[in-house]
């Protein structure tokens, strides 16, 4: 069972993680990072209006990322690393296959930030024609395993196909957050359904907060699931060590 440190962007770095991966986790995300001019340009905008998120300048990104991985490394060997990313071209993504140790990249198709929306990133990635080809051209071209992080339930996306699609394109994994409109609990149905009908591993995210909420996501057939929100305390009042 995959157990994921979920992204957040501005808190999970690699002295967070090293601080939570003793819950019991066995993959940390770091990030999310912007990789390219647009989406750091848009990452500066969220900053100003006082949201956390990380702000690395291009010519630092990469050293800063490299170092991140070594430190968790150093602590945690055997937690695979995974470092969350969004750019508008697939560049910058595959040159992530220059660092060393970075065991997932992930691409972030599930940002819904207003800044990072207007420059079609984020969960705007899911609209894109290209986006087949954004994706297969980062797993044609990078040695390490590839995730999609995708949003459920946005307007006029279906969350099946789009799953489908990402299949298709030989990722290693599909990291949903499966939020449901109105409530305060993930779609366990949609993600039963994705399960079913897509051969690569699902990380089910949303709402893991109780042991309650971890033994539905489990039951929904997801290989993995990952935590947010209940992880910022730097504590879990639930066990995830027996799955
Ligand atoms: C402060 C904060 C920052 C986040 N930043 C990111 C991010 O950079 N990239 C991403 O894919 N998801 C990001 N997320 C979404 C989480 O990874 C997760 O999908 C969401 O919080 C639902 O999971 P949870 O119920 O366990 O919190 C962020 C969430 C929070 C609360």
């Amino acid at each position: 069972m995959f157990k994921v440190v979920a992204p957040m962007a501005g808190i999970t770095n690699a002295s967070f993680l090293n601080n939570v991966i003793p819950l019991g986790f066995n993959v940390a995300t770091l990030g999310g990072y912007s990789l390219d001019e647009s989406t750091i340009k848009a990452s500066r905008k969220i900053i100003n209006r006082g949201r956390k998120e990380f702000d690395f300048p291009l010519d630092v990104i990469f050293t800063h990322i490299q170092n991140e991985v070594e430190l968790i490394k150093s602590v945690h060997p055997n937690v695979k690393v995974s470092a969350n990313v969004r750019s508008i071209t697939p560049q910058p993504i595959i040159d992530l296959n220059n660092i060393e140790k970075l065991d997932i990249i992930e691409i972030n198709c599930h940002c819904r930030q207003k800044e990072i929306l207007d420059i079609g990133c984020g969960q705007n990635m899911l609209k894109r024609d290209d986006l087949s080809d954004f994706i297969s051209n980062i797993v044609d071209n990078v040695n390490c395993e590839v995730s999609v992080k995708i949003r459920a339930n946005v307007d006029g996306i279906d969350t099946l196909e789009i799953a489908h699609m990402i299949e298709d394109c030989g990722v290693d994994y599909l990291h949903i957050d499966a939020m449901k409109k109105g409530f305060n609990h993930a779609d366990w149905e949609l993600l039963e359904k994705v399960c079913n009908d897509v051969d690569i591993n699902i990380i089910g995210n949303n709402s893991v907060n109780s042991s309650s909420n971890l033994e539905k996501m489990i039951g929904t057939g997801v290989d993995g699931f990952s935590i947010a929100r209940s992880v910022i305390s730097g504590n879990l009042d639930f066990n995830i060590s027996h799955f």
